[in-house]
């Protein structure tokens, strides 16, 4: 007998992304407006204890390993507590606890999140030009976000460092990217642009992982594959003799569902199967009514088994996508 959260593709789910907040301090051209995004009344967020009590019930499932995003996720006044609260479940089978962010909270909070017990952390830099971050990000930021990786490589940490590469914009940074790789144990990884909803997607502006392997190996031409671990988003690469490695996150030429073992809880605490799909249904509202624990799962298998197969306009030799894009339709990202 398969367990609750294995679907109809026979993908178990053992990844459990948390989305803390819809708020965010900066303004990415490609995720929100400069406006930012419409934001759900607080009383309808989930609470730490409620965070704390799903996550509880998919740890029992077989999940093993918890991401926190957003939005931002440290602008969470309680994130603190959170990770602290989350790491009680370690006793319950839970291996990672991580963080997405943009790493401009980090020289106050990475700490005080190390103590609470955060293993892992993933820190989000598109430019390493001050003047292009301020244009991409609607915000000042950009020495702060490296002092952040700086703090978590001297915490212990391997961070991993998510780079949007956007053509015209910063496909001309790709090779120094790979040159923070050379001192800094870190993993620097190149993401596709996605199409979401409003964030001005094109085709002329994906940089695809073919063309960023060759720009990178004009430049460094021992550049090496590595193997990868079975559910990685990411294809692993380094320049030989450096301290950090390089990824590709390929969504789009090369999508990874085939090995997703991903589920998603939004903010307002609703079950998301998939990344670009609308969400399935509200945990909070069930947590809220008394639903037993049971009900609960029964509730999350059956979202569980109604995941589709791969994201919406990839056919399975991943050639006509661009035919037909997956936008994704929720009002806003959720990573
Ligand atoms: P690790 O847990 O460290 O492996 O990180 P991750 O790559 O799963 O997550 P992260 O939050 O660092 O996201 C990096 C990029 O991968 C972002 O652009 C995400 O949108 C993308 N990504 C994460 N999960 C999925 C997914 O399930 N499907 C797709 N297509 N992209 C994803
Ligand atoms: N395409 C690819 N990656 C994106 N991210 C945000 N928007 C997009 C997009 N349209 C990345 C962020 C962050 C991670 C959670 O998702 O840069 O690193
Ligand atoms: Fe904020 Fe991340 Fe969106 Fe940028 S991509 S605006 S850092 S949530």
């Amino acid at each position: 007998t398969s367990s609750p959260l294995t679907d109809t593709f026979g993908r178990y789910h053992t990844y459990l992304r948390i989305s803390l907040t819809e708020r965010c301090n900066l303004r990415c051209t490609y995720c929100m407006p400069s406006e930012g995004v419409p934001l759900t009344d607080k009383p309808k967020l989930l609470t730490n204890d409620e965070i704390y009590h799903l996550a509880k019930i998919f740890v029992q499932q077989g999940v093993k390993k918890i991401r926190l995003t957003g939005g931002e996720p440290t602008v969470r006044k309680d994130i603190v507590e959170i990770i602290s609260n989350l790491k009680k479940l370690s006793e319950h089978g839970l291996q990672q606890i991580g963080i997405t962010t943009n790493g401009l909270m980090l020289t106050r909070l990475l700490v005080p999140m190390h103590r609470a017990g955060l293993d892992a952390i993933n820190i989000s830099l598109d430019t390493l030009i001050a003047a292009k971050y301020e244009k991409i990000t609607r915000r000042k930021g950009m020495e702060r976000a490296i002092a952040g990786i700086d703090l978590a490589v001297q915490l212990g940490y391997k961070p991993k460092v998510n780079c949007v590469v956007m053509k015209g914009f910063n496909d001309n940074e790709i090779c120094d990217f790979v040159e923070m790789t050379r001192h800094k144990p870190i993993d620097v990884r190149f993401i596709e642009y996605m199409p979401f909803s409003g964030n001005k997607w094109e085709t002329e502006k994906m940089v695809s992982y073919r063309d960023m392997l060759s720009i990178i190996k004009n430049k460094f031409d021992n550049f090496v594959d590595l193997p990868n671990a079975p559910n990685d988003t990411s294809k692993a690469w380094a320049v030989p003799g450096f301290a950090g490695q390089v990824g590709f996150i390929t969504s789009m030429t090369e999508h990874f569902c085939g090995s997703c073992n991903r589920l998603r809880i939004t903010a307002d605490g609703n079950l998301k199967v998939c990344l670009f799909g609308n969400t399935e249904v509200s945990l909070r509202d069930a947590l809220r009514s008394n639903c037993s624990e049971d009900d609960l799962t029964a509730l999350i298998s059956a979202a569980v088994k109604r995941k589709k197969k791969q994201h919406a306009g990839t056919n399975n030799s991943g050639t006509s996508f661009f035919k037909n894009i997956p936008i994704m339709n929720t009002k806003h990202a959720v990573f």
